[in-house]
């Protein structure tokens, strides 16, 4: 339990932090990856290097520290954090080694202002939290590992179809080596996905959402090969170019707290690039789920020849009230529903459910900021927009 001095002392060093800035953020992964070089089995090393998941921590333990003595205000945020966390196999030991590398980050990088009174808070402060994640998370654990299908750690899975879904992207469809069911999971969640390329001294943990709806048996992911020659992604340029049919990788159980919502209200499903693939779980469930909701898909993308499942959607209009409408930033000849150019809301406004509907967004964070600014721009209110990101999280 935290004192009130502890309180106010955490609360006192916040200045201390936001003056510090990024330089605590490196400072603490240096260390720790020094330290604890098993960690690189865990963390992207491709995020540490562009700094998006340092920022990540840093703003998320700011936040916790401005939030301290009313933490309610934080529960949203720690669930997101906890799905995460979960699909990376994060375990209670770990937290004692990110804690003591924080603590002694702050002790090296400001060590007049680290007296014995504000290690303690901080230290005291540090372990309120992670029990709040430990708590949590073992809860996320214990309930996958007891529904139908499902299981805990890592799980092997055997590639049983590899097929291109356009130009980027390839579909993966995964079924146990044990041979035994799996979990369903919500429309919008992610698998954890684990691989060691070969010859790489390092496990790859990335996240890829469903991209199908459940059927107990299989899970599908959809894979875009990531990034140019030169910043080639690691381990979306592997799966392309080295997993194959009968090849193994590992995966824990479906995580996430995107999700198509269980309502009567018309679905708006806007996504860009390979942000499609969370849409097309909730597409296919809906039409699992016989619904008579009005659903919208709107897609961005840069052309024809990147346009995954076009086919596939289109196909879902005889049973589904959907209407589809894509934007190509280089068109061909248009065909009904078509734009050229860049995704404009304005354009078909008079045709959405901008009072009432649910609105589910995921692409790049560019399009994202733009897209959520235009919905609130036509009227649509911030609680019926729900978004995912494909990397380590940011408010929009
Ligand atoms: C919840 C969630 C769901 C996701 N769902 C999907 C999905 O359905 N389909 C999908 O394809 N992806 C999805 N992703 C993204 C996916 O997890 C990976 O991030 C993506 O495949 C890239 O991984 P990688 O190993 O190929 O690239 P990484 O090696 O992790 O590199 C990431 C990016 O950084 C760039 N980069 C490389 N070197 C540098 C450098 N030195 N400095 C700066 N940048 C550099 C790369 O070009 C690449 O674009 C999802 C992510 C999340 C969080
Ligand atoms: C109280 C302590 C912690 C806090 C506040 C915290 C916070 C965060 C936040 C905000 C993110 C980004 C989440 C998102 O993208 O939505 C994140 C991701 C992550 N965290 Fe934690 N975390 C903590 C402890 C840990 C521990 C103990 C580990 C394991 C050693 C860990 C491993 C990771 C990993 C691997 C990611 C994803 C990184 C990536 O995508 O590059 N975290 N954490």
């Amino acid at each position: 339990m935290l004192s009130q001095t502890h309180i106010d002392t955490v609360k006192a060093t916040i200045p201390l932090l936001a003056s510090a800035g990024t330089a605590i953020t490196e400072h603490f992964y240096v260390r720790m990856f020094k330290h604890n070089p098993e960690l690189k089995n865990v963390f992207n090393m491709t995020h540490q290097k562009s700094g998006r998941q340092p920022a990540a921590l840093f703003a998320a333990i700011a936040a916790y520290a401005q939030n301290i003595d009313k933490l309610d205000v934080l529960t949203d945020a720690v669930m997101r954090i906890a799905h995460k966390h979960t699909s990376f196999n994060i375990q209670p030991e770990q937290y004692a080694i990110v804690g003591h590398h924080l603590i002694e980050t702050l002790r090296e990088l400001a060590p007049d202002d680290f007296t014995p009174e504000v290690e303690e808070a901080w230290t005291a402060a540090y372990g309120q939290l992670a029990d709040i994640f430990i708590k949590v998370e073992g809860e996320l654990y214990e309930s996958r590992a007891q529904k139908e299908g499902g299981w805990k750690d890592f799980r092997r899975f055997r590639v049983v179809s590899k097929t291109p879904e356009s130009e980027l992207v390839t579909s993966f469809v995964l079924a146990p080596v044990d041979g035994g069911p799996v979990i369903d999971y919500l429309p919008g969640q992610y698998l954890g996905v684990k691989v060691r390329p070969q010859g790489s001294d390092y496990d790859e943990i990335r996240q890829y959402s469903l991209s199908t709806s459940p059927n107990g048996k299989t899970y599908r992911i959809s894979v875009k090969r990531d990034g140019e020659v030169d910043a080639a992604g690691v381990l979306s340029h592997y799966l392309h170019d080295h997993v194959n049919e009968g090849d193994e990788i590992e995966a824990m159980p479906p995580a996430g707290d995107f999700f198509l919502q269980q309502s009567d209200a018309p679905v708006v499903l806007i996504s860009a690039g390979v942000g499609l693939t969370p849409m097309q779980a909730m597409l296919d469930t809906l039409v699992q789920q016989q619904t008579q909701r009005p659903v919208s898909y709107l897609h961005a993308c840069i052309h024809e020849g990147q346009h995954s499942f076009k086919e596939h959607v289109k196909s879902l209009q005889s049973a589904l009230n959907l209407t589809v409408y894509t934007w190509y930033e280089r068109a061909g000849e248009l065909k009904e529903g078509e734009f050229e150019g860049r995704m404009d809301i304005a354009a078909i406004k008079s045709q959405l459910p901008l009072n009432d509907g649910e609105f589910y967004l995921c692409g790049p964070l560019p399009f994202m900021l733009g897209i959520k600014q235009q919905l609130l721009d036509a009227g649509v209110a911030d609680n019926q927009i729900h978004y995912e990101l494909f990397g380590p999280h940011q408010n929009l």
